[in-house]
């Protein structure tokens, strides 16, 4: 009752499949899909959901609330799901990486290029070379193509500035794409992380201590503010696990939640860390070990997978089914950045999850929704369409949500929905 007294904002009608979890999974299973047909969504005056369930009740609905101006959407029997929750990306750089690209088709490894002080550090001189209107024009009209691909929510990691300065300025424009007038109405959430431990800045390459110094002592409590996330690269050409313990360690007493790259080009020690701290995630997993999903598991840490990055650097996908066999919730991003996934398209990954990773349609669709919003701690407002979450949808130009990841290639989003 009392929600019907509430002044509604929209109403999204004439949907033919309204396509999301049900409610949150039992650990371990990416939980049921649910399929409604002919559906409408009611959203509150704070765009909170208030009401789902058959269209032809609408109006029935509407009949006790105060007549007021209400933005009406006619979804044309379409597919709608949430919004994808993109947890995974490092998309303020300038430059890009197109020559390393073809030279690892030559047969150039990415790790020989790190070690070479190219990759990561190529970015890293084009971005600290960059004034700040450019990086952050490049990282809006990233996030545009971002958005038209069918994403609502988007994590950035700073990591390409390495220096307290360049850092800085990354993670002020990671902040201000929230509030960016160029940004047009239909908006995008960004999650800001700090990854000063990308990669050591060749300043510090013969000391690299001094640089975990300056991580911890002067950014770390520089930018607690201005970051919801600390991450770390946890890697034999990066950091090693004492490094990056030091590192999150600090962090998670500053207040940041914690998130690990882990075992991506050999066995890390990545995963095990992201347990032993309560990271909410641990991301890449291409080399964890049966020991160290399971330490996981015990943790709690969500599993994410990105397969942008073994299509870009030919390596062997990660099997899905195996994380899923360890109980982990399993959540999928593009990782979008210039050298290892140059991609904005939440839509490639699924497919990639599905033809690759021994992903279900259903697995994948979760994964990229309520499982993002997992990896993002933000399960209780975003990731799955339910009374009291945020209406942030994707509007699809397709009749029947099988054809997600089937039909590949293509942009099969037809806008999103933030009401
Ligand atoms: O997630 N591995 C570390 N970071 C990125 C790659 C960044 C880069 O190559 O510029 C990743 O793969
Ligand atoms: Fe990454």
């Amino acid at each position: 009752m009392e929600q019907q007294q509430r002044q509604v904002r929209a109403i999204v009608r004439n949907i033919g499949q309204l396509v999301s979890v049900a409610q949150a999974p039992i650990a371990g299973a990416s939980g049921p899909l649910q399929v409604l047909t002919n559906t409408a969504i009611i959203v509150d005056d704070e765009g909170n959901i208030s009401w789902i369930g058959p269209d032809q009740d609408v109006d029935e609905q509407l009949a006790s609330s105060e007549p007021q101006q209400v933005n009406i959407v006619d979804a044309y029997g379409c597919v709608i799901t949430p919004g994808f929750v993109d947890s995974h990306t490092h998309l303020v750089f300038a430059g890009d990486r197109a020559e390393e690209f073809h030279l690892r088709r030559q047969g150039i490894s990415y790790g020989e290029l790190l070690r070479q002080g190219r990759g990561i550090l190529t970015t890293m001189n084009a971005t600290r070379n960059a004034s700040s209107e450019v990086l952050l024009d490049l990282a809006v009209e990233r996030l545009a193509a971002v958005r038209a691909h069918g994403t609502t929510t988007v994590e950035i990691k700073t990591g390409y500035g390495l220096n307290v300065e360049a850092e800085e300025r990354c993670l002020r424009i990671i902040n201000d794409l929230n509030s960016s007038p160029s940004l047009p109405h239909e908006h995008i959430r960004v999650v800001p992380t700090f990854l000063g431990a990308h990669s050591v800045p060749p300043e510090y390459r013969t000391q690299r201590a001094a640089y975990v110094d300056l991580v911890v002592e002067e950014m770390l409590p520089t930018f607690a503010e201005m970051a919801r996330f600390c991450d770390v690269y946890c890697e034999r050409e990066a950091f090693s696990v004492a490094e990056c313990r030091r590192i999150l360690t600090r962090a998670k007493e500053l207040g940041y939640q914690l998130k690990v790259h882990a075992d991506q080009l050999s066995p890390s020690g990545g995963s095990q860390l992201a347990a032993e701290l309560g990271a909410v995630s641990a991301d890449h997993l291409d080399y964890a070990s049966d020991a160290d999903l399971d330490a996981m598991r015990a943790a709690g840490v969500i599993a994410t997978l990105l397969p942008g990055c073994s299509y870009t650097l030919r390596s062997p996908y990660p099997s899905a089914r195996r994380l899923r066999d360890h109980g982990l919730t399993v959540a999928l991003a593009t990782d979008y950045n210039p050298g290892t996934s140059y991609s904005e398209n939440m839509q490639m990954m699924l497919g990639l999850a599905m033809s690759a990773m021994g992903m279900s349609l259903e697995e994948a669709l979760s994964a990229a929704t309520i499982n993002g919003a997992r990896a993002l701690a933000l399960q209780d407002q975003i990731g799955s369409l339910e009374i009291g979450k945020r209406c942030e949808l994707a509007l699809w130009s397709i009749h029947d949500y099988h054809e997600i990841g089937y039909h590949f290639g293509t942009n099969l989003v037809q806008s999103i929905l933030v009401l």
